[in-house]
């Protein structure tokens, strides 16, 4: 994998730059839907890629793991084939779901026993079987090992976990180094940062991170219910750390403001479940601001979901029809909420990119942040 850095802000810390994998290349910041199971929600692959204009998609190894397993998954040939998406693919580790299914995992130095959410069936995930399932998995990015802790968090677990993070990220680099991918085509390892809201720990975690030199970095443990300008705190001190010349991945963020915030403090990549997930919900992200379509003021209202809107849906649809479905309870409804929702990440972080280049990033953001927390 490659990352060239082409431009930085003048006024900022953000950083355009272009990512190349073996399935094609990256332009950053960019966002990625998430596609947990194999399937970014209600989303076709030919929208996906041409409506969305999604560059790269995520996966999760824990729910590709128990379903459908990784036999089905070696004998397709790989994620991509299995799910007919030929562009990059990064998988989650597993490391996020210790956190989220914290009632039915068991931490040990090893790794994490946990119970299927599916059938209940014990389970043990290590370093060294994680790695090995990304592998088979076949992700062209995949993550380390590593434990989020929740928020708030006592300081002293958020160092042990951090330790056990460091501990467990050497163990994942060698089983990666010693391992060879299955497909024919390079994979990447990204370790990750945790150490909470503590300065401290998270600066300790960013050097130890950065000295081993692999190809990209994630920041992991934020967006978990603390304030916002603790998470942009941490952010910005772990990208000061991070070397310059490859791309910073936050883990989970957020909402389209939390996006161009982190965008300014240099982070490069982002996923989250809020665009397809609040979609289905009836959650309509635009340039203008937020909007539930559920609500009766749009009944009659027959304009796009977004006036500056570039998706094919907004192009065809108008509010009053989509809360219309959703009154309805159709299933339509829901895709046409996602594709747009998606689609106006995609837009967003286009849009800042090029305001990187142009030089005008930081003056753009200042009056975007305001609009788009607007409830309209
Ligand atoms: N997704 C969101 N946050 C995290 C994190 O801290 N670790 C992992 N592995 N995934 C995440």
């Amino acid at each position: 994998m490659k990352f060239e850095l082409q431009a930085t802000d003048k006024q900022s810390k953000a950083r355009a730059g272009k990512l190349t994998t073996a399935h094609g290349e990256i332009e950053t910041p960019i966002f990625m839907p998430v596609g947990t199971v194999a399937s970014v929600k209600a989303v076709h692959q030919p929208e996906l890629v041409n409506d969305v204009k999604a560059e790269i998609i995520l996966g999760n190894t824990y729910h590709l793991y128990l379903r459908p397993g990784t036999e089905t998954l070696q004998a397709a040939g790989g994620l991509h084939k299995f799910m007919n998406w030929e562009r990059p693919i990064l998988t989650d580790s597993g490391g996020f779901q210790v956190y989220s299914l914290d009632d039915i995992s068991k931490i040990t130095e090893q790794g994490v026993k946990f119970k299927s959410h599916i059938d209940g069936s014990t389970h043990l995930f290590t370093p060294e079987n994680v790695m090995d399932v990304q592998r088979q998995i076949g992700a062209d990015i995949i993550m380390a090992f590593d434990e989020c802790t929740p928020y708030p968090c006592d300081v002293q677990y958020a160092k042990e976990a951090m330790d056990r993070t460091h501990r467990w990220l050497d163990r994942c680099i060698r089983r990666f180094d010693e391992t060879d991918p299955l497909y024919g085509y390079d994979q990447t390892l990204f370790p990750i940062v945790q150490g909470s809201v503590y300065p401290e720990l998270r600066k300790q975690s960013a050097e130890y991170i950065a000295q081993t030199d692999r190809e990209g970095y994630a920041i992991g443990g934020l967006s978990v219910g603390e304030p916002h300008e603790d998470m942009y705190e941490m952010s910005e001190l772990v990208c000061d750390i991070l070397p310059k010349d490859k791309p910073r991945y936050l883990m989970g963020v957020g909402t389209p403001a939390n996006i161009l915030e982190n965008i300014a403090l240099g982070v490069d990549m982002f996923d989250c479940v809020m665009p397809a997930r609040n979609g289905r919900n009836g959650q309509i992200f635009t340039s203008e601001g937020i909007m539930n379509i559920k609500n009766a003021k749009w009944a009659k209202d027959f304009s796009p979901l977004d006036p500056n809107g570039d998706s094919f849906v907004d192009s065809i649809y108008s509010k009053a029809y989509v809360r219309h479905l959703f009154q309805a309870n159709e299933y339509l409804g829901r895709q046409i909420a996602s594709l747009h929702n998606l689609r106006f990440y995609l837009w967003l972080v286009k849009q800042a990119r090029q305001k990187i280049q142009e030089g005008t990033f930081a003056e753009w953001k200042n009056v975007m942040v305001p609009k788009l927390q607007n409830r309209l």
